[in-house]
Formats: structure tokens, C-alpha cells, sequence
């Protein structure tokens, strides 16, 4: 049996202002029986068309990119069923053999990783373009907030950092069995390693962030919202943190303005979703 999932992670990641106002997308309801967005086809409740805003142009900026990865897990593994650029109300397939996308805040381009090295997308003009020499499998990838260099996880669960505009890759030996990579706004390097786990690679190594729960599953690391300063995101389960460069975390809590923006986005991206499924599918 195929089974859909489409991966909201990292993947609602939104160019320009959305990043100052939106959360990352995961799901962080206390009510476990309402919301699942993490596998939103597998939730009955997002065909009720009329819990669907008809208009959600108050919720999404229209002139925003926000992009969707589309994979399917067979045996366990994920297969990329393409990215999508969704923007102005059109979802637009951007590449195909893609898992893994990095929005430029400043500019209006974006990173993607692909089996066979690494894209940039316009958002303004739309155009894709193969970005510097690299062939590598790539399945993350994440911007640096103060330089063009990029971070990428390939296949094998090795970070590189790429830099000379993509023609140069150095490995990052402190980052060990990584599954997903993430930085803060002030570059410092995070990834989920071993038993699901986060760690921040500094100067003397990659640390262990503490005070989170053990063996935690299905857990999700990313930039924070723009408004949080120092740290990167972590999820696992429904509990978000902000985990620090000195490996430490704190749980975060959401404010009741947070939570119902969040309600609102997770209906108007169910929309969006349901859309993408509505994509023929090889
Ligand atoms: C949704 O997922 C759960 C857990 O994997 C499973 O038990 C349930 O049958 C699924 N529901 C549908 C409608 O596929
Ligand atoms: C569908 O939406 C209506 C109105 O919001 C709500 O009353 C109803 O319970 C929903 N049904 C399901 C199955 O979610
Ligand atoms: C929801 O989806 C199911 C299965 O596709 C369908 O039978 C049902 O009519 C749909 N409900 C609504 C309110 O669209
Ligand atoms: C959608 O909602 C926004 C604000 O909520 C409003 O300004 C706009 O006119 C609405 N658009 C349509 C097409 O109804
Ligand atoms: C990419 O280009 C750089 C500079 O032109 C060159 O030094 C490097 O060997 C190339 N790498 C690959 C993998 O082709
Ligand atoms: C990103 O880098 C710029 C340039 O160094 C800096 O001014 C800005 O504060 C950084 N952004 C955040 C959110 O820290
Ligand atoms: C976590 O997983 C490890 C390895 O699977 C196991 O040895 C350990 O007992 C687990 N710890 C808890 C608290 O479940
Ligand atoms: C670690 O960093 C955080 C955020 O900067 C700070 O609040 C905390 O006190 C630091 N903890 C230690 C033990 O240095």
C-alpha cells in the first residue's frame, strides 16, 4: 500500500516578512485529536470543506513563496515526489527528485537539494537553476543568515559546508549519523543525530543538547521565527524548545494569539495540500 505523507517540516517555509510572523510549521496543538499536520492526508477532518477558509488571503501573504515537499515512504525510506512553490494561489511543481528546500529571507531565491546537487529558485521570476558544481544526493539543506555559504546533508548522513558558490565542499567532521541539519540566525549549525536526538556542532565538537526528553521520536529541528533571536527550533512529539549553541533548551510556549494563528494556518495549508494531492501522481 502507498503511503502519502506529505512532510510539512521544513517544508512551509515562507520568503520575506512571513518568516517574522509565522511559526514553523509542525504540529504543536495540545489537542492531539484535532490537528495532525505532519501527515495531513491521513486526517479525515481536512476534507470538511466547511472548516476550509474560502479565503485565506488574510493568512498568507499572496505575494509569499511557500514551498511543499511532496514524498512517499516506501519500506521505510522517503522518496521525493517533488517540491511545489506555492504563491498567489498557484501551486507550481518545481523540481522533481527534491526533499530538502532553504528560503533566502532576503532575497527572493531559494535553495533546494536535489539527487543531483543543488538548485536555486527565483521566486520572482520562477526560474530554476542548477547552482554550482556539486552532484551530490541531497536530501537538506540550509542558508547561512550572514553569508551565501550553505550547509547540505547528503544521502550518506554526511554535512558539507558549501561554499565558492557551490563549487566548494568541506566536510564537517563533528556532525555524525545526521539525519536533518537546521542553523539559528546567528550560523551556528544544529542536526538530529543519534536515537532522534539534537546536537549544535561548535568549536569543540558537536555537544548533546540537554534537558529534552529521551528517545523522542518524529522530531523536527529548524530555523526559529525571526523574533527569536538566538537558538534554533526543535520539535518532538507536540513540545516545542528553543535549543542553544551552549547546549542547552527551553520548552517554548505558545501564547493564545500564537495558537490561533496557528489553527488558521494549519486550515488554509490543509487547502493548499489538498491540492497538491490533487497533482497526478506517476
Ligand atoms: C491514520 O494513521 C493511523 C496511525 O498510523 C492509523 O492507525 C489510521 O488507520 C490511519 N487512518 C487512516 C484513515 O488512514
Ligand atoms: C465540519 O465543520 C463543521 C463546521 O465547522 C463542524 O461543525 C463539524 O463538526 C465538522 N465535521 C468534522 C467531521 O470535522
Ligand atoms: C471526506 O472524504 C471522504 C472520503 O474521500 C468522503 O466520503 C466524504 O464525503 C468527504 N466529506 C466531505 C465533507 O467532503
Ligand atoms: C480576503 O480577506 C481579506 C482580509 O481578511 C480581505 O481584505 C479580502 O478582500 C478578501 N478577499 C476576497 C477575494 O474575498
Ligand atoms: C567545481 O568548480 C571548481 C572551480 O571551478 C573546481 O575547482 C572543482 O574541481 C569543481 N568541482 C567539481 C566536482 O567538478
Ligand atoms: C542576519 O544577518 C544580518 C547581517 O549580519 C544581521 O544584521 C541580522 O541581525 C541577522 N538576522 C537575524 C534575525 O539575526
Ligand atoms: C532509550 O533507548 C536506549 C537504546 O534503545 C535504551 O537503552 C534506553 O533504555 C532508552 N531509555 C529510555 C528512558 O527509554
Ligand atoms: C545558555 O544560553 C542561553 C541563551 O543564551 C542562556 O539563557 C543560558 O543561561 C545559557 N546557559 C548556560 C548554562 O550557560
Amino acid at each position: 500500500m502507498r503511503v502519502l505523507l506529505v512532510c510539512l517540516a521544513g517544508l512551509l517555509v515562507c520568503l520575506k516578512t512571513a518568516d517574522s510572523h509565522s511559526l514553523p510549521q509542525k504540529d504543536y496543538d495540545t489537542d492531539s485529536n484535532k490537528h495532525d499536520i505532519t501527515d495531513p492526508l491521513n486526517d479525515t477532518s481536512g476534507n470538511n470543506s466547511s472548516s476550509v477558509p474560502d479565503n485565506f488571503s488574510g493568512i498568507f501573504d499572496s505575494s509569499t513563496t511557500r514551498f511543499i515537499a511532496r514524498s512517499v515512504t516506501r519500506g521505510g525510506k522517503k522518496e521525493s515526489m517533488g517540491i511545489y512553490a506555492y504563491k498567489n494561489g498557484k501551486l507550481k511543481m518545481i523540481l522533481e527528485d527534491s526533499l530538502a528546500v532553504s528560503p533566502w529571507s532576503s532575497k527572493s531565491r531559494a535553495y533546494l537539494g536535489n539527487k543531483d546537487g543543488i538548485y536555486v529558485y527565483d521566486t520572482e521570476t520562477e526560474k530554476l537553476e542548477k547552482y554550482g558544481n556539486l552532484s551530490d544526493n541531497v536530501i537538506g539543506i540550509a542558508k547561512e543568515n550572514r553569508s551565501d555559504d550553505l550547509y547540505i546533508l547528503t544521502e550518506d548522513h554526511v554535512v558539507y559546508k558549501v561554499t565558492e558558490e557551490g563549487t566548494k565542499k568541506v566536510k564537517i567532521n563533528e556532525a555524525e549519523h545526521v539525519e536533518k541539519i537546521a542553523l539559528d540566525w546567528d550560523d551556528n549549525l544544529y542536526y538530529i543525530g543519534a536515537n532522534d536526538h539534537p546536537y549544535v556542532v561548535t568549536s569543540d565538537g558537536a555537544k548533546k543538547i540537554e534537558g529534552l526528553p529521551v528517545n523522542s521520536t518524529r522530531t523536527f529541528i529548524s530555523r526559529p521565527p525571526i523574533k527569536i533571536e538566538h537558538g534554533a527550533w526543535f520539535m518532538c512529539e507536540k513540545q516545542a524548545y528553543i535549543i542553544y549553541p551552549n547546549a542547552t533548551s527551553e520548552p517554548y510556549v505558545f501564547n493564545d494569539q500564537e495558537k490561533l494563528e496557528h489553527e488558521k494556518t494549519v486550515r488554509a495549508l490543509k487547502t493548499i495540500l489538498s491540492q497538491v494531492d490533487n497533482q497526478p501522481v506517476e
